[in-house]
């Protein structure tokens, strides 16, 4: 949902503001700019497109670049994406210059107000009435820039990250936060800015995470400065030692980065779980969950609250969690539950789902659980995100970064959390027995060496996925803990090859998808061993007898879907509460492949972003 990327220090700023740009471009990509001054000059580029295709300008059209500078890549929220919508925006005057993360809702209103004073806007973009405001602030009430910021930024109603500059000040950024991302690297005499720590983990190890409601003066070679948009009171910032590292987001010699992180799931599985499942103790030790167990065995209900791939997770979550621990669930979409007035107790205990911790609709259902008093805990990916700052106690998933849009190992390390608090809860509860407790624990730990397994059917999806390329749709079945599988299967379709697909419980193809099945219809059945397993069979038969081709998820050494299914991808064995774990891995790859043979860009599928800042 937008990255912003700045800098101000010694060097020249250009290479770090594009070299972060790049790596911020999964947050959003229809088009990105730059703006770059060097005490006498402002130059800006901006275009429609890729940082790629901002890089090929800036050679043609900047000539001095300067130590200040500040980079957009852009997800239009308003206003198409074309170079006059791309960010930086100028004020009126020209001496300002912004970039903006986020949405400002009320900017109708106020652009109105400023066109009554005289303004003009070149663009359809909520950013520039957003500079301009700060400008006629700063003109009117004669203050600097930090204060007009700070006035503005109390009129408006929204979500931002914003940096900007002014000509008569050539040392100087003001950065704000309210909702969307922002970090400040801080170094030797030099600072960086941007949406994560991706953009500057090379220069430095220490940065400050703003909060909600804080804005920054950086000053170069002074300290930063940090107060409360609200208040005048400055704020003792935190400065935090970054956990990241340049090879956690690089390609490491994978084409993509989806392929990557598929591949990395047997190692960050582990290390969701190391020292957390102590398998030979029948051990669970989850440090957010001992303190509040009893607020998880004591509560009427859990509602998860998630997004995309998040909640299909919670779907997971849903049956392990009645399965094991006997506490009804709900599971619904953020978007949905934030504004339905829905009916939420000081009994319900919510979970928030979110790999980027910063999903505008998991944000607002958490703020709204807070205030209706349930107690709200957070699964995360990123550490310090905004999320997880907001619950109020949680897990991290330990996945590392997840840089390609479709999620692949945040699914699978957030399955594995979920299961774990499962586990410990229905211990504490005393919901399972302990030969189950064990055997989960046990297994769980084998999970990813399962998985390595599951992944080395990748030859065989690669067939699969060469022959079935072609195909308009796709219908994807699965039961129990299997049916979000499905799910996920056809989202992964969806996402990054373009072809439409649908996931469905598979007793309720007869009631409608079943009308969809031809000869031309690849159905990718989850056909696993469990308690369903009969019943799938027969579901497989309905396909078959309408001519729909099969491709079938199954257990190593199944020998009746095998004679069924026009094309099977291996499972490893494993309890079906884990199974999501691992038959998830043959459909990312499967989709992955169809994907690339289509030539579609994989980790940045159009229309998408990463992290979704707004509603
Ligand atoms: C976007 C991403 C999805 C993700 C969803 C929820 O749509 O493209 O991959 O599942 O947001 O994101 P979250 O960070 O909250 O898990």
């Amino acid at each position: 949902m937008c990255g912003i990327v700045g800098y101000i220090g010694n060097r020249e700023a250009y290479p770090v503001i594009l070299n972060g740009l790049k790596r911020l471009e999964y947050r959003g990509y229809d088009s990105a700019g730059i703006a770059l001054y060097d005490g006498s000059d402002i130059q800006l580029c901006k275009t429609q497109g890729k940082v790629s295709d901002l890089e090929a300008k800036v050679e043609k059209s900047i000539t001095s670049k300067g130590s200040l500078g500040i980079g957009h890549t852009r997800w239009a929220t308003h206003g198409v994406p074309n170079d006059v919508n791309s960010h930086p925006h100028y004020s009126n005057s020209g001496d300002l210059v912004i970039i903006h993360n986020g949405i400002i809702e009320n900017y109708g209103s106020i652009k109105k107000e400023l066109i009554n004073r005289g303004y003009t806007f070149t663009s359809d973009t909520d950013t520039e009435v957003l500079v301009n405001l700060i400008e006629e602030i700063k003109k009117q009430e004669d203050v600097k820039l930090g204060k007009a910021v700070q006035i503005a930024l109390n009129q408006v109603v929204g979500a931002y990250a914003i940096a900007l500059f002014d000509r008569n000040k050539p040392d100087e950024i003001v950065v704000a936060k309210l909702g969307s991302p922002l970090a400040i690297g801080i170094g030797e005499d030099e600072f960086f800015v941007a949406s994560d720590a991706s953009p500057f983990i090379e220069f430095t190890n220490n940065a400050i995470y703003l909060k909600d409601e804080e804005m920054a003066i950086i000053r170069r070679g002074r300290e930063v400065k940090v107060r409360n948009i609200k208040g005048d009171k400055l704020v003792a910032p935190y400065i935090q030692e970054l956990q990241l590292n340049l090879e956690q987001i690089e390609k490491g010699g994978y084409d993509h980065f989806m392929l990557k992180e598929i591949n990395e799931q047997p190692s960050v599985i582990k290390d969701t779980y190391r020292g957390r499942l102590l398998a030979d103790q029948g051990i669970i030790k989850l440090g957010g969950l001992e303190d509040y167990i009893s607020k998880f065995t004591n509560a009427d209900r859990i509602i998860i609250v998630a997004c995309g791939t998040s909640w299909h997770a919670g779907l997971v979550a849903e049956y392990i969690f009645e399965d094991l621990v006997r506490i009804p669930v709900e599971v619904e979409y953020a978007s949905e539950f934030r504004y339905r007035n829905p009916i939420i107790t000081e009994k319900d205990v919510v979970i928030a789902i979110s790999q980027s911790g910063e999903t505008a609709d998991t944000l607002a259902a958490i703020k709204l659980a807070k205030e209706k008093g349930a107690f709200v805990y957070g699964i995360c990916n990123v550490v310090g995100s905004t999320i997880s700052r907001e619950t109020h106690s949680g897990t991290y998933t330990h996945a590392g970064p997840e840089i390609g849009v479709a999620s692949t190992k945040a699914f699978t390390t957030q399955i594995t959390v979920l299961t774990m608090i499962a586990l410990r809860l229905a211990k504490v509860k005393g919901t399972v027995s302990q030969s189950d407790y064990m055997l989960h624990l046990r297994e769980l730990e084998m999970i990813p060496s399962k998985v390595e397994k599951a992944l080395q059917e990748e030859d065989n999806i690669i067939q699969i996925a060469e022959i079935f390329k072609a195909a308009k749709n796709f219908l994807y079945l699965g039961r129990g803990y299997n049916f979000p599988v499905a799910l996920e299967g056809a989202l992964k379709l969806k996402e990054i090859s373009y072809i439409h697909a649908e996931g469905y419980p598979a007793a309720e193809m007869k009631h409608g998808p079943i009308a969809l099945i031809d000869e031309q219809m690849p159905v990718v059945v989850i056909a696993i061993n469990s308690n369903h397993y009969e019943k799938v069979v027969s579901n497989i038969q309905e396909i078959k007898s309408r001519k729909g081709k099969i491709i079938a998820v199954v257990t190593e050494g199944d020998t009746v879907v095998k004679e069924m299914a026009d094309y099977i991808m291996e499972v490893p064995a494993t309890p079906e509460a884990l199974t999501p774990l691992v038959t998830t891995i043959p459909l990312q790859l499967l989709s992955y492949h169809i994907a690339v043979m289509l030539g579609r860009d994989v980790d940045q599928p159009r229309n998408l972003a990463k992290s979704v800042t707004v509603e």
